[in-house]
């Protein structure tokens, strides 16, 4: 197939990126490289950005099967304080792709959503059709591109598949690629680089309502998750009808058991800062992904918290 893949050079897309072209499969990276690397693509990269339409222009008559859109804004704290800026890029750069796949008659879309569109879960674990109740504008700029992607499949006929991924975490296996934001808010480069000694290690709440304090999150492996994306492009292409699953592993580990396994796996034995909760982070949030294994097929084979853990320390290592 010939997939468009935007924010092909980010972290999760450029990783699904290479799985794709390892299948066989022909892809083209649309990209504005405001958080991605030039470098994490080895294929056709296309450098543009979706809230203007003349870039989307680039991309006329290239023919695409199919679309997987990873292009966004992705940091929950910072949607907080910059919320037009999150609703200008999710929803209306998304928009102007929905009108580009219109116009060239592209009509399917793998989406890249997230647990945030579901806040702090009333039940646990969290099922596809858990209330959706987002603490932060950046899930609530991921369910409204779910509900522009209802409409477009229902007057335009446009299939999609909406993965709400969990917390997304570890590198290639080969080591070639990992995560590498700026800033970087998530829990495990940041304790990684604290045990390089590259940051000092702030833990944002211990008096949550779990076992040790500490928020509890379900960690799927970026290889698990990149997978994924082509059981959802065959289920696409076999059903041709629209659907969402959760993609997690279905167990959560609290900040202080991951921060024990970075330990662990570095050797190192850095210091903790303990900091207040940030707004909006529910204190326990996992998956229920019965969904996605019965009708998807997906099985994580990486994401045992170790490997998990083992990956990302070997690309940030290397990286250094
Ligand atoms: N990382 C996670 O744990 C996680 C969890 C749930 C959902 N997601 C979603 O998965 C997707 C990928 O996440 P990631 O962690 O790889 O993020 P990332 O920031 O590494 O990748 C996003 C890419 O999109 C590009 N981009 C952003 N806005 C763009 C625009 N207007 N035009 C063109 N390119 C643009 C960025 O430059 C970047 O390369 C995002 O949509 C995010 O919301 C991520």
């Amino acid at each position: 197939m010939k997939i468009l893949v935007t924010g092909g050079a980010g972290y999760i897309g450029s990783i699904t990126d290479k799985l794709l072209k390892r299948e066989g499969h022909e892809t083209v990276v649309f990209d504005n490289l405001k958080y991605g690397h030039k470098e994490s693509v080895t294929g056709k990269l296309v450098v543009g950005d979706l809230l203007n339409t003349e870039d989307l222009g680039k991309l006329k008559n290239e023919k695409f099967d199919v679309v997987i859109h990873f292009a966004a804004y992705a940091l929950a704290g910072e949607s907080m304080k910059h919320p037009s800026d999150y609703i200008k890029n999710n929803i209306l750069g998304g928009l102007n792709l929905l009108d580009f796949m219109k116009e060239e008659g592209v009509k399917s879309i793998v989406f890249s959503s997230t647990c945030a569109i579901y806040g702090a879960p009333n039940s646990l674990p969290v099922s596809e059709n858990s209330e959706k109740n987002p603490g932060s504008v950046y899930g609530e700029s991921k369910l409204a591109f779910e509900k522009m992607l209802y409409w477009y499949d229902r007057i335009y006929g446009i299939k999609h598949m909406n993965l709400r991924y969990f917390n997304a975490a570890g590198a290639a296996l080969d080591g070639s690629l990992g995560e590498d934001h700026d800033p970087e808010t998530h829990l495990i480069p940041r304790a990684i680089k604290a045990a390089l000694g590259q940051l000092e290690f702030e833990l944002y709440g211990r008096d949550y309502d779990t076992p040790d304090g500490t928020v509890i999150r379900d960690y799927i492996h970026v290889e698990d998750l990149a997978s994924a994306h082509l059981l959802a492009i065959e289920k696409l292409n076999e059903t041709k009808k629209s659907d969402s699953y959760n993609l997690g592993v279905g167990r959560g580990y609290s900040n202080l058991e991951v921060i024990g396994m970075v330990k662990k796996v570095s050797g190192v034995d850095f210091p903790i800062k303990f900091a207040e909760r940030r707004e909006g982070d529910p204190p326990v949030i996992f998956a229920d992904n019965k969904k996605a294994k019965e009708s998807l097929g997906f099985s994580p084979q990486h994401s045992d918290l170790e490997t998990i853990v083992k990956t990302a320390w070997k690309w940030h290592t290397k990286k250094s």
